[in-house]
């Protein structure tokens, strides 16, 4: 069982080095939180039509995501019902109706059926009917897919918890991914959340987010049971996060002045990372690989209408973004590496880093249950 937090006259200390370097403690979160609830898969925008696919690994899980004859999202595991050799090999792609393993060929349809079966007529009792591919929930909000291995998944709007009414105004439907990096680091995926939900280090490790942003505006609200968030103030005559004194795009049609002068940042845990700017969105998918590394793929997302218009440059934002995450990843890289030497021991956290606090315990409470 995990150890409880020290206390001391400091009332909250950072967790005990078990927390992100122990392998059993990883395994229990893997089962108790990443195989539990809803994980962000991909976006809509990548399986556009009847065949499209997509591969992606969770932890010891690949999960593949097709669009079926009827237009229909599917998600599987990757795997073959004859001898268990993993189907689809490519990242993303399109087969044309049939997906067939390249060791026997058994051969299934887009839903998932057997469809054929080689040598398996003479075996006594065998129906076709009985071989599907292992079907995985999946379910769909804003253009972003979500896949659930939980063979009792919870209804995905008690995921959603709201947050799609509260950011109905973004439309996010509408925004189409102009650009998606890969990042791979040598850190635990709760160092990845924590370091995402505190600005403390922004003026050190982000002078170019601290000046159109202070690291102080941040207004957080309380942890929920499947999100977190915040969000932070842009300075006046701010108008986004962009390296350009000039971003070259409109503010996303529906949001009213409140939301255009600020960036959200919301965890829709545990793996999509959500900034949300007045003009344009980053989300960040997570697997949780190992207890020490994390595979991070970041998606920049654009209004269908600005990507539309002629000579449509999003370089300002990428850069902006692909800068700051270098920044960020060094630094949880940084922090496991402390954190699993011998020398670490709990340190104080600061009122300002409450939300850090109730993650903490969330994590916690996930694993007691
Ligand atoms: S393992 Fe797939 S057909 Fe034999
Ligand atoms: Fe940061």
């Amino acid at each position: 069982m995990f150890v409880e937090r020290p206390r001391s006259h400091v009332s909250a200390l950072t967790p005990p080095r078990e927390h992100f370097c122990d392998p059993a403690q990883f395994r229990r979160e893997l089962e108790a939180i990443h195989f539990s609830m809803w994980l962000y898969a991909a976006r809509a925008d990548e399986l556009p039509s009847v065949g499209s696919f997509v591969t992606r690994r969770f932890a010891d899980a690949e999960v593949l995501l097709v669009r079926d004859e009827a237009g229909v999202l599917r998600a599987f595991h990757n795997v073959c019902r004859h001898r268990g050799t993993r189907l689809c090999h490519d990242e993303a792609g399109r087969v044309a109706g049939l997906i067939q393993c390249r060791y026997h060929a058994w051969t299934y349809r887009l839903d998932g059926r057997l469809e054929k079966a080689f040598h398996m007529e003479e075996v006594e009792g065998f129906r076709a009917e009985d071989f599907p591919l292992a079907s995985v929930a999946v379910a769909e909000w804003g253009g972003f897919v979500f896949v659930c291995l939980s063979a009792s998944p919870p209804p995905f709007a008690e995921h959603l918890a709201g947050l799609d009414v509260k950011f109905a105004a973004w439309q996010l439907d509408e925004l189409v991914t102009v650009e998606r990096r890969a990042y791979t680091l040598k850190a635990n995926w709760k160092l990845v959340v924590a370091n995402y939900h505190e600005c403390l280090h922004c003026p050190v490790a982000h002078p170019q987010l601290n000046r159109l942003s202070h690291y102080l505006s941040g207004d957080n609200e309380p942890m929920q049971p499947t999100y977190m968030g915040a969000r932070m103030e842009l300075k006046p005559g701010v108008t986004t996060l962009s390296t350009s004194m000039s971003p070259p795009r409109s503010p996303l049609p529906g949001l009213n002045d409140e939301q255009r002068r600020h960036v959200y940042y919301y965890a829709l845990l545990p793996n999509l990372l959500l900034n949300l700017h007045p003009d344009y969105g980053v989300a960040f998918r997570m697997n949780a690989a190992a207890v020490d590394r994390t595979e991070v793929v970041c998606e920049w997302l654009m209004h269908r209408d600005e990507v539309a218009r002629p000579g449509f440059d999003a370089s300002d934002a990428i850069d902006f973004w692909h800068q700051t995450n270098l920044q960020d990843w060094e630094l949880s890289d940084l922090a496991q590496a402390g954190i699993s030497s011998r020398g670490y021991r709990p340190g104080p956290y600061s009122n300002r880093e409450d939300l850090l606090v109730a993650f903490d315990e969330w994590v916690l409470a996930k694993l007691v249950r």
